[in-house]
């Protein structure tokens, strides 16, 4: 199976995929990283583990359907069958989620539905919340929403810092990514009633 990682900023959950996959964790091909913006540290680190590179950019379409339709015919010349969010910092139409529904995998860092939204660790650590975590789940047309597929805790102790509280969120997200990743290639996932049923077989 090909896989594309879209991603907008650092990529440190891409690197934690391309880790997994070059231990051989993950039974797929990393085929492309699609990129929105060019200063993204997501783009070298994929120079450097050789995986081909589709900068896209939304200010170079006239609108959001057009950028939508040049990424779907990036993702056909890499007969891509699983797209991976990790730091991709644009909403998807709906038709685009249609086209690849149950296809599309997000990380978030939260426990959803709590703290949607781009700052939800800092939501979380405002809010004094003893315990959050990470998602991972299927994109629907919502945002930081759809059929979750493993979902962990982070405790908030009281001698945390915010930074800290990133950290271990972090930490987190890079064993949870290429595991959930790692479930779907080996065929272990089904979604029944906008539910993930994990098979054992
Ligand atoms: C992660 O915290 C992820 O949960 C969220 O965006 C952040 C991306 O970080 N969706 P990175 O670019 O992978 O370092």
């Amino acid at each position: 199976m090909n896989i594309a990682v879209f991603a907008s900023g650092r990529g440190s959950n891409f690197t934690a995929i391309i880790q997994a996959a070059k231990k051989g964790k993950l039974k797929g091909n990393l085929a492309l990283l699609i990129c929105d913006n060019h200063q993204a540290g997501a783009i070298s680190r994929a120079k450097r583990a050789k995986i081909k590179v589709a900068e896209i950019l939304r200010e170079d379409f006239a609108s959001k359907a057009e950028f939508e339709n040049k990424i779907i015919r990036t993702l056909k010349d890499y007969k891509i069958d699983l797209i991976v969010l990790a730091g991709f910092m644009r909403l998807l139409s709906p038709d685009f989620v249609r086209l690849y529904q149950g296809r599309i995998m997000n990380i978030h860092p939260s426990i959803l539905p709590a703290f949607k939204g781009g700052h939800a660790i800092q939501d979380a650590f405002d809010y004094g919340v003893k315990v959050t975590g990470v998602t991972v789940h299927f994109v629907d047309e919502l945002m930081d929403h759809g059929p979750v597929i493993l979902q962990e805790t982070v405790k908030i102790e009281e001698k945390d810092t915010r930074e800290k509280l990133e950290a271990k969120i972090h930490k987190l997200e890079h064993k949870l990514y290429p595991e959930a990743i790692a479930l779907f290639l080996g065929k272990k996932l089904r979604i029944s009633k906008r539910k993930v049923k994990l098979s054992t077989r």
